[in-house]
């Protein structure tokens, strides 16, 4: 196919260049763009449907939406429906990299096409793609042109998204409403990379075995809280090793001093028989995970702020040394939610690591015993149902809780709970949290089954061919030889 384009761009006198892909980057459009410093605004996708009148091929512009009734008037047609595989075998065309022409059917392009002079198009072959000006498109198609896309929820977006979570312990409600929520909300937009941080979950004792287990488990939670590995990638840390090594050279330009600072570790060590080296200095290999995607932002709960904060700091660093390297990251927390507190004790974070089962919900929690925890939950003085943190952090949690999960607003709840007592509002939020552990368990178990350690594969190796070309250009900037 790619031959067949090439005649005839060059007996059309086209301009044109081929863009080598590395091969695991083939059918992603959205990260081959990422991977040679574009946006989905220059992205060419051609999509291939069948209609009552045949098959026609239609142009977008990668950043928008077809809308298949505008499509139709254009067209004439009266039935339409994307081609299925099978059919675009038919054609000797193979799903995600379809060819800008060559093809026997009816071309139709957008027209927010034409607002870009160059834009990257798949040509049949998984190796490359192809620049062009699509204006020349136009000429050797025959193609009819019009307005059948939309640009409604999905804009020109130069957002890099990059999270984690780290598989040990149980997941709470707390990791879900202050990080893995946002980045469901976010990931039709931009680029999306989410981590399951298998080496800061060893910074403290893990039975092996239990890591194991734990690690797949994360990857279903991801799955079942609505990250689409169509969309998002999704990959173990350990799997990319560039995070290690990145995490080493940050090591040498990150301070003791700074390190002393970071109040987690504080309270992470206190008390502890044995702290370990990993413990103290797991901020820096956060901050190479963060840097090495060219990340712009992080959605995280707010105990994470300040780790996001030095991943800055240490980019801001080396930026100035060796000159503009890294792109300066900015952490993403929620307004409501970034800290979800303990049930027993509302003045510390709700966590995964709290001995008293009671003081946290988990999301794989029996609803029933959720249900209980809720009902035993800290309450405060007073009987009154009001957001108020210095004076009621127990209720204020609880209506947080319950905004969070329910999408009411604060005030919309002290207005619904204007007259009801503590008693009233628990069985409320009780109910709101068992349905939503009911249908988050059913959605995890219908993923536990699916191929997890294909999409962890594939993620880890689109994840290397994003990080590494950064991370051979710190080796170079620090002295490395080639
Ligand atoms: P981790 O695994 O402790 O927590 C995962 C996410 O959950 C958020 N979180 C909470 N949000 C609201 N209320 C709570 N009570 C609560 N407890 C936890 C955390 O803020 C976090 O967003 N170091 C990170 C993992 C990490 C990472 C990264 C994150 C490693 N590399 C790069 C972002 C970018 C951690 O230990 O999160």
């Amino acid at each position: 196919m790619k031959d067949k384009i090439e005649k005839i761009l060059l007996e059309n006198k086209i301009q044109f260049e081929f863009i080598p892909l590395p091969e695991e980057l083939a059918s992603d459009v959205k990260v081959h763009m990422k991977f040679h410093g574009n946006s989905m605004d220059r992205a060419m996708p051609n999509i291939v449907f069948k209609t009552n009148k045949g098959f026609i091929v239609a142009q977008r512009r990668g950043d928008t939406k077809i809308d298949s009734k505008k499509l139709k008037k254009l067209a004439g047609v009266s039935d339409l429906r994307v081609a299925t595989e099978e059919e675009l075998k038919d054609l000797n065309l193979a799903p995600g990299i379809v060819p800008p022409t060559g093809i026997d059917a009816t071309y139709f392009m957008d027209n927010k096409i034409f607002e870009k002079d160059f834009v990257y198009s798949g040509t049949g072959d998984k190796l490359f793609a192809i620049k062009l000006n699509p204006i020349d498109l136009k000429e050797i198609n025959k193609s009819t042109v019009g307005d059948f896309t939309t640009q409604e929820d999905f804009q020109v977006s130069n957002k890099i998204v990059f999270s984690g979570i780290q598989p040990s312990g149980n997941l709470h409600i707390g990791n879900y409403i202050g990080s893995l929520r946002q980045w469901v909300k976010g990931q039709d937009n931009g680029l999306n990379i989410f981590c399951i941080v298998d080496m800061h979950a060893i910074t403290v004792a893990q039975d092996p075995k239990i890591l194991r287990e734990k690690t797949f488990e994360l990857a279903a939670i991801y799955l079942a809280a609505g990250i689409d590995p169509e969309k998002s990638l999704i990959f173990v840390q350990s799997h990319n090793p560039d995070h290690a090594n990145l995490g080493w050279v940050l090591n040498c330009f990150a301070s003791m001093g700074q390190m002393q600072r970071m109040t987690q570790y504080k309270d992470k060590s206190e008390g502890k028989d044995f702290v370990s080296v990993g413990l103290f200095d797991y901020p820096v290999l956060m901050a190479g995970d963060i840097l090495l995607y060219d990340t712009t932002e992080v959605p995280v709960g707010d105990d994470q702020k300040q780790h996001v904060e030095l991943a800055r700091d240490l980019g801001e660093k080396l930026n100035g040394k060796f000159g503009e390297t890294f792109v300066l990251p900015k952490p993403v927390i929620p307004a409501t939610g970034g800290r979800i507190m303990s049930l027993i004790d509302p003045t510390k974070k709700m966590s995964k690591s709290d001995a008293n089962q009671n003081a946290t919900i988990y999301l794989l929690d029996e609803p029933e015993i959720a249900k209980k925890k809720i009902m035993s939950a800290t309450t405060d003085s007073g009987n009154e149902i009001k957001y108020d943190w210095e004076n009621k952090p127990g209720i204020s949690n609880l209506i947080e809780i319950y905004s969070e999960l329910e999408g009411n607003s604060i005030k919309e709840i002290e207005q619904k709970f204007e007259n009801k007592n503590y008693k009233e509002f628990k069985e409320s939020v009780a109910e709101v949290v068992v349905n939503f552990l009911k249908d988050f368990q059913a959605k995890y178990n219908k993923v536990i089954e699916s191929d997890l350690k294909k999409i962890l594969d594939d993620g880890a190796q689109k994840a290397y061919k994003l990080s590494h070309p950064k991370l051979l250009e710190v080796y170079r900037k620090v002295g490395f030889i080639n």
